[in-house]
């Protein structure tokens, strides 16, 4: 796999792959965190004086009423004030508009193509791999850099099938997140402690079945730990938790053979009898594991941070980690987003930008767009 240095880029038009898809407010982006991370990559192609079209995602894109809510136009305004340099937004990601826009475009311009999942309706093509689509984007460009690291467990046409049509190489951003995580793939200092949090156990299950083996305490919080309590037989009402019988039933056998490592929160903040976030009490035993650990990796929040009310379990995860001067990292998505909200952005060894795809960087020790980069 070449990375962005191993590959000469000097005055030819790159086709890069980032990850844009940042949580908005309606036309206001609430976290910009993806798009500056992507910057140096980006400033590093206009110093070699690159002409960069910039293939995204945003959203998920099943009608054409997704269409008019998932528009990359108000990312393209943030990209132009963050790189500082003017930034061609196409109102379109395939076709001939985009072909001669791209043609007509000299070294040195940056273009931002409208949401690659655009191609998702009416019939799915980015999602599926399309590779006659994979082979369009291709022809805009003479190199492909691979810089959404948020997107690489996703195994589409502008994050894989790409790759076979192009001189290709992962981006700084990409290149940053792999170095940062290999310690938690191979060789991880022991004791390696994880804390899982965070709304819903169903996709987790198979992360927490892989990391179970290799780490030595798994603390839980959020709809994970309810899940867990409610599979021990645990009384919670109508708290956020699993219904699938047969996530009960292998969470059950996980508590069952784990007994020792898996760690359930003691205490809650209750309302209207519904469980919302992990108590004092509970963090005050987690931390006894955190001060044990040589390194600590953290997915997820303790209850839902979002409401004002049910802010104080996460927050005080994020100050015992803090003070406990350990290497923390921080799995992206929800978690990254909480410990920026809460000013904890500089307390940490890393915070990754993938949410998905840390997790199956972990889990898989590899990721599916990384292997069309072979
Ligand atoms: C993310 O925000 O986690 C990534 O951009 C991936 O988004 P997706 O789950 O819609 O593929």
């Amino acid at each position: 796999m070449n990375r962005l240095r191993d590959i000469s880029v000097n005055n030819k038009c790159v086709v890069i792959r980032c990850d844009f898809n940042v949580p908005m407010e309606g036309n206001k982006i609430t976290d910009n965190s993806k798009i500056i991370k992507s910057l140096d990559t980006l400033k590093y192609l206009l110093n070699n004086n690159c002409k960069i079209v910039i293939l995204s995602h945003f959203g998920r894109v099943k009608s054409e009423e997704d269409k008019r809510k998932n528009t990359l136009k108000y990312v393209g305004r943030e990209l132009a004030n963050l790189l500082n340099h003017e930034v061609k937004f196409v109102s379109e990601c395939y076709g001939e508009k985009v072909r001669d826009i791209v043609m007509n475009s000299k070294l040195g311009d940056v273009i931002l193509l409208e949401n690659t999942r655009f191609m998702d309706y009416p019939e799915k093509l980015e999602s599926s791999n399309d590779l006659e689509l994979a082979k369009f984007w291709a022809s805009l460009g003479e190199i492909y850099i691979n810089d959404a690291f948020g997107s690489m467990h996703r195994a589409h046409a502008s994050t894989a099938g790409i790759a076979k049509y192009l001189e290709h190489a992962i981006g700084f951003l990409v290149e940053e997140e792999l170095n940062n995580l290999e310690i938690l793939i191979n060789n991880t200092p022991r004791p390696f402690v994880v804390f899982m949090g965070g709304a819903k156990v169903d996709d987790k299950l198979p992360i927490i079945k892989s990391l179970i083996n290799r780490c030595d305490y798994l603390l839980l919080g959020g709809g994970i730990a309810n899940s867990f309590l409610k599979a021990k037989g645990a009384d919670i009402g109508n708290s956020l938790a699993t219904n699938d019988e047969n996530i009960l039933k292998e969470i059950k056998e996980l508590l069952k053979n784990y007994s020792d490592k898996i760690k359930l929160p003691i205490d809650f903040t209750i309302d209207n009898g519904i469980i919302y976030d992990i108590g004092n009490k509970s963090i005050d035993m987690y931390k006894k594991y955190i001060d044990e650990a040589s390194i600590i990796f953290v997915n997820g929040t303790c209850g839902k941070f979002e409401d004002d009310r049910f802010t104080e379990g996460t927050i005080m995860l994020f100050e015992t980690l803090k003070n406990s001067g350990k290497t923390v990292i921080i799995g992206g998505g929800d978690t990254a987003s909480a410990v920026k909200k809460f000013g904890y952005e500089n307390a940490f060894s890393f915070i990754s930008s993938g949410g998905g795809a840390t997790l199956e960087y972990i889990a898989d020790k590899t990721l599916k767009a990384l292997e069309w980069m072979k």
